[in-house]
Parts: C-alpha cells; sequence; structure tokens
C-alpha cells in the first residue's frame, strides 16, 4: 500500500519533500506538509485527490488526518478539479468601497459561471471572494494565477480574461 501510494508522488515531488524535510529538526517532517502539498497539488493540475493526500501523509509518516487538515484549511489548495487559472477577487472593505461587488459581477458575467466554479472548457476557475489580499491601494483587485491585477475596469477585466489561453 505504502509503495503504491509513493508511487503517485513524482521524483521531483519527493526531492522537494526531502529538501523540505532538511530543514526541520530530526522527527519533526510534519513541518514539511506545506511544501509537500504544493508540490503534489502542482503536478496535478492544480488540486489534491485523496489518494494523493495520503500519498503525503504515507511519505511524512504521518496521519492522513495532519494532512487533510491542512489541504482543508489554507485557500491555496484545492481539493476538487478546478480550471487552469485560478482567479480571486478581493471583495474585502477597501475593495468593496472602490466597486468590488460589481467587478465580482462582471467576471461572474463574462465567464459565464459564479463563485466557486470553473468553466466547462476548464480554462477559469472563480476561486472564491477573497478577504484582503493586502492590496487595498489598488482596490478593486483580484490574483489571476498569484499575479495581482489592480484598478480593475470592466474594460480591464475583459482583457485579462481574454488573454488567459
Ligand atoms: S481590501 Fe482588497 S486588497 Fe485589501
Amino acid at each position: 500500500m505504502a509503495d503504491t501510494q509513493n508511487q503517485l508522488l513524482s521524483k521531483h515531488a519527493r526531492q522537494v519533500i526531502d529538501e523540505a524535510i532538511k530543514r526541520y529538526p530530526e522527527g519533526k517532517q510534519r513541518s514539511a506538509v506545506f511544501e509537500a502539498l504544493r508540490a503534489a497539488q502542482h503536478e496535478n493540475h492544480g488540486y489534491l485527490s485523496v489518494e494523493l493526500m495520503d500519498a503525503v501523509a504515507d511519505y511524512l509518516k504521518l496521519e492522513p488526518i495532519k494532512v487533510y487538515e491542512v489541504a482543508t484549511f489554507y485557500s491555496m489548495f484545492e481539493t476538487k478539479p478546478v480550471g487552469r487559472h485560478s482567479i480571486s477577487v478581493c471583495t474585502n472593505i477597501s475593495c468593496m468601497l472602490r466597486g468590488a461587488d460589481e467587478i465580482l459581477a462582471h467576471v461572474e458575467k463574462k465567464l459565464g459561471i459564479k463563485l466557486g466554479e470553473s468553466t466547462p472548457d476548464g480554462r477559469c476557475y472563480l476561486k472564491r471572494e477573497e478577504e484582503c489580499l493586502a492590496a487595498c491601494a489598488g482596490g478593486p483587485m483580484m490574483m489571476v494565477d498569484h499575479k495581482y491585477y489592480e484598478n480593475l475596469t470592466p474594460e480591464k477585466i475583459d482583457r485579462i480574461l481574454e488573454a488567459l489561453k
């Protein structure tokens, strides 16, 4: 079982995890779970399956629940298949005061999906309304694949979304 699970992690992912483990004291490999999940997700089309989380748990010699806790708590991890491009619109107070609700509505209309959904062609995933992404001075803003886009307007959004392949 353990060998089968470990085969789910690529050689590269295992190297990343081994490097992470080395940064922590002996026996504290649990601290590497974050890096391990990031590596696993990166190689699995942007999401973590239960089997993959179990493989990470097995590799780090942890109870699976310890891995599930991290994967379901942090917003950068996905536990279901999602579109290739991850889009998060900030709707916290500074962005909201500058029209974030209209911006979000425009993104939803443009993509034809609601929050938490992916486009049928697998191109975009409208991840969720984000709490403050620490770019308040540039609100309204959104993050696309970890890149920030600020001072959004409907026209600017159209250009950004149309450029996503
Ligand atoms: S409130 Fe939107 S980035 Fe801070």
